[in-house]
């Protein structure tokens, strides 16, 4: 008869063995690769290095190729729930050191159990990628797992947050579950995500290029924008995760935590009053504002390496996040393109459906011209960010910097599209078109004929400028709520975002929206 200690031993030997994963050669294969396990993983993002493990014992059923009788501990993913900055989290974690942390059907249908656990306790989903991808072994039962797993993605998305961290090989079909979800984070050196791989690429187009270039993260984060955050290694991936967390509510029915704050509601900042150049022409570093305006080191970028012409960021004012998105003059003079449109949507979209108060900084001369946008679809892609700032329901705070011409305009949270408050600095430009271009086109037969063309054109733009290239007209239409010192604009945005804590705007039942895609 076994005795309770033989049990409890029987018991310690299971979990010994299973946490070993692949075993010791494997492990250290694992870290030779520059790789963290998946448990070391864990144990760097939660709280104290406590989590729950879920599913330890859980074993796969394929009988097929040799499977019958292998052992896969774990089934090849360690998932389970912890703490992150004191609030719950459910996580899964792959583990490369059995069978390449290939997807089989239990190891999907554990991934699939935390996303529903997640999804039930309203709390934030992160997935650790690290796999061979589907495991050939167990065919369509690995293609099902993967369905439905990108099943649970789609249902979680917009009622918790959800962030992929990818840290080792996330190929094929593998890498549609990290883009359905929120964020990725991704690992440079030892990350690599694509849908076909280098082999591939060349037997079908000929193209050569290595893994890195093509699926690496500087690659994805900067060329596709699949990728929002590169890590430097996988400590690195856990901070960053750590951080994200910490400006989110866990779920759609909750706020951002707030910081403690130190009481600075109306701290005025003398600098900025010289930020902008006098020039128009001239640019300068939007950060320079968004800094200053903003809690003290509070600014946390998305996308970075992305679009840089449109700056995406979480931040903090007086302890409560906001999501802020801003033209950033010092790159293409912060023209909006197809990336940038697409970038600044779906944060808007991210910001809106979970609760967090939008706040855009306009300094936008158009949206960019060129054949090549055209072709690309810059009236598809540019449709995106009216409709996704018409349709947000949360605080919409402007502040005008500078210009804010045309249909740009109007895209940076303009009053029509449902801005709560618009502040105009005293060097804004609001117009629908540049001086120059108005010129042309209104004034093209009295320049033909005028006796000096050039000193006549300048005396015209000069005039259009004084008339239309600030914020007064639209002031005077109330298209601007107020005309603001730079210096006051910390004090604006509080002000703004306390009048507007309880902001109710409802809007007519529907199935949902149809954003062009
Ligand atoms: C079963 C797999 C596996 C897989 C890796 N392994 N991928 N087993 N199914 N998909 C196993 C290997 O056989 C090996 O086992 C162990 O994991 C470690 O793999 P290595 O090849 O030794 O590691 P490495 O050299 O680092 O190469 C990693 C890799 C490579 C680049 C990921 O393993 C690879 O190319 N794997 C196959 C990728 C693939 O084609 N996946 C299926 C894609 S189809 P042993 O015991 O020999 O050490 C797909 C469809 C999904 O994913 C569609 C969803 C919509």
């Amino acid at each position: 008869m076994q005795t309770v200690n033989d049990k409890l031993k029987l018991l310690r030997e299971k979990t010994q063995h299973v946490l070993l994963g692949g075993g010791k050669d494997r492990l250290e294969a694992q870290h030779k690769a520059g790789k963290m396990t998946a448990h070391e993983r864990l144990h760097l993002m939660f709280d104290n290095g406590f989590y729950d493990e879920l599913y330890r014992f859980a074993e796969h059923r394929a009988t097929l190729f040799g499977l019958q009788d292998k052992d896969i501990p774990a089934d090849g993913v360690v998932t389970g729930l912890g703490a992150i900055g004191g609030r719950l989290v459910y996580a899964s974690s792959q583990d490369f050191t059995v069978m390449g942390g290939s997807v089989g059907d239990m190891h999907a249908w554990k991934i699939c159990e935390m996303m529903d656990m997640a999804l039930k306790a309203g709390a934030p989903y992160v997935s650790i990628n690290d796999s061979g991808g589907a495991r050939i072994q167990e065919g369509v039962d690995s293609l099902k797992g993967y369905g439905r797993i990108f099943y649970y993605n789609t249902l979680l998305s917009g009622v918790v947050p959800q962030i992929a961290v990818v840290a080792g090989p996330c190929a094929g079909g593998a890498a549609y579950s990290p883009a359905l979800m929120d964020f990725i984070v991704m690992v440079q050196g030892t990350g690599q995500l694509f849908i076909a791989g280098p082999e591939v690429i060349k037997q079908a187009t000929g193209e050569v290029i290595s893994a890195e270039e093509l699926g690496g993260a500087h690659a994805q984060a900067s060329q596709s924008g699949n990728v929002h955050f590169i890590a430097r290694d996988d400590a690195d991936a856990m901070e960053i995760v750590q951080k994200l967390l910490s400006y989110l509510p866990s779920n759609n029915m909750e706020e951002s935590p707030s910081m403690p704050t130190d009481g600075l509601l109306m701290i005025e900042d003398e600098s900025l009053n010289k930020v902008v150049p006098d020039d128009s022409r001239d640019s300068y570093d939007m950060f320079e504002i968004l800094n200053r305006v903003f809690d003290k080191d509070s600014i946390f970028e998305v996308h970075a390496h992305y679009a840089k012409n449109m700056i995406t960021c979480f931040a903090r004012m007086n302890g409560q996040v906001v999501g802020v998105f801003a033209n950033q003059p010092c790159e293409m003079f912060g023209a909006i393109d197809i990336d940038a449109s697409d970038k600044a949507a779906r944060f808007i979209r991210f910001c809106n459906a979970f609760n967090i108060p939008i706040i855009a900084f306009v300094d936008v001369p158009g949206y960019l011209p060129g054949v090549e946008q055209e072709f690309g679809g810059i009236i598809r892609h540019g449709a995106k960010m009216l409709f996704s700032l018409s349709a947000a329901t949360v605080p919409k705070i402007t502040i005008v910097v500078r210009k804010a011409y045309g249909g740009a305009y109007l895209a940076m949270s303009a009053k029509s599209l449902g801005a709560d408050r618009v502040a105009a600095w005293p060097t804004a430009e609001i117009a629908v078109m540049g001086a120059e271009g108005a010129v042309s086109v209104l004034y093209r037969s009295e320049l033909k004929t005028a006796e000096d063309p050039k000193a006549k054109r300048k005396e015209l733009i000069e005039d259009y400028k004084a008339k239309f290239s600030t914020p007064y007209q639209a002031a005077a239409r109330g298209m601007v709520d107020a005309v603001i010192e730079p210096k006051n604009t910390r004090s604006y945005i509080s002000v703004a975002l306390e009048s507007l804590r309880n902001k109710r705007d409802l809007r007519p039942q529907k199935k949902h929206g149809l954003i062009p895609l």
